[in-house]
């Protein structure tokens, strides 16, 4: 028979048929990770090397062959080839092309299955960095987006009902909290990412004297796997970055969804810049939240990304199985639409016109100070419940009339209740109900000016929370 061209092909009589080839090939998904496994294979060789594994000239070539093969990459000259499968075999083969059979002895201590989560802990530690960047640029342009609007009133919801007034700030300064989460997770889960599997081979390790954790340390991984089974048969570190990335689009998917209702003609908030709606191609008069939406509706795919992955892993044994190559699609693409999606806010928000007299018109509306109204009761000595209750009754009266509470003359009230006084009108201002609201975390001025300092603060400390390597 003549000698077969597949790497693993020895113990095989027979081709693999072309469907199967096609069917389990990742190399158009894996050759992302490329550079990384030069990187991998590099440290891998030269630890051969420092062990007496290879002589010091193996080394040498098979290490100029690798890093010119990562120019070929790098220069969009290097063809990849469905028919070997994935990113690993396109590298040693052309390896092996170029320097000759040596090429065949990279692989001597090393299993794909260490390899390729090796090239992928690689990729995603720089993948989180990138995350937490652009997190952190967010939250950044938040606070200048809260600082510049700090007088402007708007309604707070609940159940999509106007509430209580709050300072548009103050609503801004809320996601700025989620999206500091989001870059504290990220930054969480690094020193999980951050480990070296390499050394771990198929799963057992290996019958070469290596030193795992020479390879750790020239790749800068901050630690070594402690166990060669754990080491190749784990994504929970992926799983817990994807989840992030589901949580992070959560959160501006929610932000999106409020941009897009506030951009709305009944609305009125806000107009969304013209470098990120578009138009109709038969509505000529309409301009469409269409970043807004399409970040809302990619959420669905990332989470979609973290449940299949979970999928994916539920039912294996240890320690490597084939399923997990489809570890790696969901995950470029979770972390391509989160970065893109955190750059594209970070540029849209600043450029957002504010309304602040349809925001402010749409806070007085609806029994804004309804529950002002009670705490003054309550302030004078009447228990809550039916300090409630009596507003309530003024409530109804007002809506009897068609009138607002700040409307209604002192006399009618006095007539349901008493204990009111002129004093009432104070507040029942829009403006008081912002403003009584000083304590810690609370609408008031004061407390998101207090709110955006600290942000602030914490923002020049924090360049990031990581060194980089
Ligand atoms: N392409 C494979 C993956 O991404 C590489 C490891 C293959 N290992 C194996 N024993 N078939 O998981």
């Amino acid at each position: 028979m003549a000698e077969d061209k597949r790497m693993w092909g020895g113990r095989f009589e027979s081709a693999t048929s072309t469907h199967v080839a096609e069917f389990t090939a990742s190399v158009d998904v894996d050759k992302r990770l490329a550079l990384d496994d030069i990187r991998g294979s590099v440290a891998h060789a030269t630890m051969l090397g420092a062990q007496g594994i290879l002589t010091s000239d193996e080394v040498k070539r098979l290490v100029a062959g690798l890093e010119a093969i990562a120019r070929d990459i790098r220069e969009g000259r290097f063809e990849w080839r469905t028919e070997l499968e994935d990113v690993h075999m396109n590298i040693e083969q052309a390896l092996t092309e170029r320097i000759g059979p040596l090429g065949g002895k990279l692989h001597t201590a090393r299993s794909r299955n260490d390899q390729v989560v090796t090239d992928l802990r690689l990729w995603l530690r720089r993948a989180v960095r990138s995350q937490v960047r652009a997190l952190r640029v967010l939250r950044l342009v938040l606070t200048e987006v809260a600082q510049r609007h700090l007088n402007v009133v708007m309604p707070g919801y609940t159940h999509l009902q106007v509430a209580q007034p709050v300072l548009f700030s103050h609503h801004m300064m809320a996601y700025y909290e989620m999206f500091t989460r989001d870059q504290a997770r990220f930054l969480g889960s690094l020193s999980r990412v951050d480990v070296s599997p390499l050394g771990a081979g198929a799963l057992a390790g290996t019958s070469f004297p290596i030193e795992p954790r020479t390879t750790g340390e020239m790749l800068a991984f901050a630690s070594t796997a402690s166990n060669s089974m754990d080491a190749v048969a784990s994504r929970d570190f992926c799983l817990e970055v994807l989840s992030h990335c589901a949580i992070a689009m959560v959160h501006l998917s929610r932000l999106s969804e409020e941009l897009i209702l506030w951009s709305s003609h009944e609305f009125g908030f806000i107009t969304l810049p013209d470098s990120h709606t578009t138009g109709s191609s038969i509505m000529p008069q309409k301009k469409n939240p269409d970043v807004c939406e399409l970040v809302r509706g990619k959420t669905g795919s990332v989470c979609g990304h973290l449940m299949a992955q979970l999928m994916m892993m539920k039912g294996l044994p240890l320690a490597y199985n084939r399923d997990m190559q489809e570890d790696k699609e969901g995950l470029f693409a979770a972390h391509d639409t989160l970065l893109a999606a955190l750059q594209l806010y970070a540029s849209m928000l600043p450029a957002i016109e504010v309304h602040p007299a349809r925001m402010r018109k749409a806070a007085r509306g609806a029994f804004f100070n309804a529950t002002d109204l009670a705490d003054y009761l309550a302030r004078r000595g009447m228990p809550f419940r039916e300090a409630h209750h009596v507003t309530g009754r003024l409530v109804a009266l007002c809506l009897s009339e068609g009138t607002a509470l700040e409307s209604l003359p002192l006399a009618r009230m006095q007539e349901v209740c008493p204990l009111i006084e002129a004093d009432i009108n104070t507040y029942l201002r829009l403006d008081n109900a912002v403003d009584a609201r000083k304590h810690y975390g609370g609408t008031a001025r004061e407390q998101v000016e207090r709110q955006i300092r600290q942000a602030r603060q914490a923002l020049q400390v924090d360049g990031g929370g990581f060194s980089e390597r």
